[in-house]
C-alpha cells in the first residue's frame, strides 16, 4: 500500500493536523510551486529538532506532490483519498464538529443526524485512522505525537491501541461546546468523540473555560475523564516576528495606500478575519451602521476597515455569508457614503502585508466573534499599532480571559451595545488608550508559540 521508502522510525517530536506547513499549487506546466504557511504551531515547532508533522494532501497540488515524491524533511503529507478526505473535513469536520463547538446551528431545522450524517462519520473515521497508522509508522520509541483540533479527535484512541509506548496529547484550538450542546450529537458519536480524545495521556485547551467544558461532557456522558490529564496553554502572538514584518516596506506602502482611501483626518474602526461564520462579521457592520444611525456626529468621522477574507468556500452556508457581507457593506455605503466619503472599506483578497499596516492604523479593532477558541487578531493588533488602539473584544472569545480588562467587552448578539462599545471606543483619550495598548500587548505576548509548544512538551513528558 505504501508507495514510500521505509526508513527507519525515529522522529523524537511528531504533531499530526489536518492542514500542514506547506502547500503545493500545479501550475498549468506542470511544476509544483510550494507556499509555507505560518501561524502559531509553524512557530512553536521551529523550537524542536528530530520532528516530523504528519498532515493531509489538501489539494491536486499537494497530492502530486506527494505522488512524484516531492517533498520536505520533516513533513510526511498522506495521500486520503479525495472522497474520503471531503466527506471528512467538509461533511464532518467543518460542517458538524466546527458548528457544535461554536454553537452555530439554527437548531429548529438543523442538525439532521441522517444516513448520510453516517456515511460521512464512516470517512472521519476512515481519515483519522489514516493518520494514527501513520504516526505508528513514524514514531520512535516513546517519542512524543501532539495531535491537533477537531478533525483528529479519534486519532489518540486510535494511536494508543497501535503504539502504547507513546507520549500522546491532544489539543484544542476551538471552544469546546457545553454539554447540553454537545449532546446534540447522537449519543454513540458524542461518546466516539470523547474516548477519542481522552486515547491521550493529556488533552489541553486554549483557556480554562473550554477546558472546564469538555470535562463537564466527559463527566456527564462517560462518568469522568480517565486517566487523561487536562492542560491549558493560551497562545501568545508573536512579538518579535509581528514587530519585525510590520515594519518592512511593503506594509509601509500597504499603510499609505489605505490612509488614501480613508481619507485625512478620519478614525479608522479595524477587522480583520476569514469570513467565518463565527465571526460574526454582519452583526458588525449592523453596529457600525447602527452607530452612524444613532450618533451622526461620527458621519464622515470614520471609516470601517473590514477584511473578510474567503474561508471554506467549498460550503454554501460560507458562501452565503460571504455574499450577505458584501451587500450588507454595500447597503451601508449607499445609505450614508458621500462623494467624499466611503463608510465601509471592504476587502476580500488576503493580503497580510495589508493586515499588518491597518493594525498599525488602527484608532479601533473590533473582534466580536459569537464564539472563538482565542483569536489572534485581538493580541497582534495592541502589539504592532503605532499609536494606540483601543480594543472592542467579544467575551465570548478565548482572548476574552487574558485581555478582558484592558478592552471594551462587549455580548457579541448586541448590536446596539456593540455600537455603544464602537462609540466608547473612538472617544477614548489618547492617554488612556496608549496605556491601555501597553498592557494588552503585555497580556498578549505572555506565552509567544515557541513557549506554548515547548510547555505543552514538557508536560507531556513528564509524569
Ligand atoms: C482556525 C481554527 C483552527 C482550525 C483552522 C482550520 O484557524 O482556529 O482551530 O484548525 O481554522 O482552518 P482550515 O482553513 O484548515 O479549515
Amino acid at each position: 500500500e505504501h508507495a514510500e521508502a521505509t526508513a527507519p522510525s525515529t522522529a523524537q517530536v511528531l504533531v499530526a493536523s489536518n492542514r500542514g506547513p506547506i502547500t503545493y499549487t500545479l501550475g498549468e506546466d506542470g511544476t509544483l510551486d510550494a507556499k509555507r504557511g505560518g501561524g502559531g504551531l509553524v512557530s512553536g515547532l521551529s523550537a524542536v529538532d528530530d520532528k516530523l508533522w504528519v498532515c493531509a494532501a489538501l489539494g491536486d497540488g499537494d497530492r502530486e506532490a506527494v505522488r512524484r515524491g516531492v517533498g520536505e524533511p520533516g513533513v510526511r503529507m498522506l495521500d486520503i483519498d479525495a472522497g474520503v478526505h471531503a466527506d471528512a473535513y467538509n461533511g464532518i469536520a467543518n460542517s458538524v464538529l466546527w458548528f457544535v463547538h461554536h454553537l452555530l446551528y439554527q437548531t429548529p431545522v438543523e442538525p439532521v443526524f441522517d444516513a448520510e450524517f453516517r456515511r460521512q462519520w464512516a470517512a472521519y473515521e476512515a481519515y483519522n485512522r489514516a493518520f494514527a497508522q501513520a504516526l505508528a509508522e513514524e514514531a520512535g520509541p516513546e517519542a512524543a505525537v501532539l495531535v491537533q483540533d477537531y478533525h483528529l479527535a479519534l486519532v489518540p484512541g486510535m494511536l494508543r491501541e497501535l503504539r502504547p509506548d507513546l507520549r500522546i496529547g491532544h489539543f484544542s484550538h476551538t471552544p469546546w461546546a457545553p454539554v447540553d450542546y454537545f449532546r446534540l450529537l447522537p449519543d454513540d458519536i458524542a461518546e466516539q468523540l470523547l474516548r477519542g480524545i481522552l486515547g491521550a495521556d493529556r488533552a489541553a485547551f486554549l483557556t480554562r473555560r473550554w477546558a472546564d467544558a469538555f470535562i463537564g461532557c466527559c463527566t456527564e456522558i462517560l462518568g469522568g475523564t480517565g486517566r487523561t490529564r487536562i492542560g491549558v496553554h493560551g497562545l501568545g502572538a508573536d512579538a518579535d516576528f509581528l514587530r519585525r514584518r510590520s515594519r518592512e516596506a511593503d506594509v509601509d506602502e500597504r499603510m499609505a495606500a489605505l490612509r488614501e482611501q480613508v481619507g485625512e483626518g478620519r478614525k479608522t474602526i479595524v477587522r480583520v478575519d476569514r469570513t467565518e461564520l463565527s465571526k460574526n462579521i454582519v452583526r458588525g457592520l449592523h453596529a457600525y451602521r447602527t452607530l452612524l444611525e444613532t450618533r451622526p456626529e461620527w458621519r464622515e468621522r470614520v471609516v470601517h476597515v473590514a477584511f473578510a477574507y474567503p474561508s471554506r468556500q467549498d460550503l454554501a452556508v460560507y458562501r452565503d455569508y460571504t455574499a450577505a457581507v458584501q451587500t450588507l457593506a454595500t447597503e451601508i455605503n449607499g445609505a450614508y457614503g458621500t462623494e467624499s466619503w466611503t463608510p465601509v472599506v471592504l476587502h476580500v483578497k488576503d493580503d497580510f502585508a495589508r493586515s499588518l499596516a491597518a493594525y498599525r492604523l488602527a484608532d479601533v479593532a473590533l473582534v466580536n466573534p459569537i464564539r472563538d477558541g482565542m483569536n489572534l487578531v485581538a493580541k497582534e493588533v495592541p502589539v504592532v499599532s503605532d499609536q494606540g488602539c483601543a480594543l472592542v473584544l467579544s467575551r465570548e472569545a478565548g482572548a476574552y480571559e487574558e485581555l478582558g480588562e484592558d478592552a471594551i467587552v462587549v455580548n457579541p448578539y448586541d448590536v446596539v451595545g456593540t455600537a455603544d462599545a464602537l462609540h466608547e471606543a473612538l472617544s477614548m483619550g489618547a492617554e488612556e488608550r496608549t496605556g491601555r495598548t501597553k498592557r494588552l500587548a503585555e497580556a498578549a505576548t505572555a506565552l509567544p508559540p515557541q513557549r506554548w509548544f515547548l510547555d505543552q512538551l514538557e508536560a507531556l513528558r513528564q509524569e
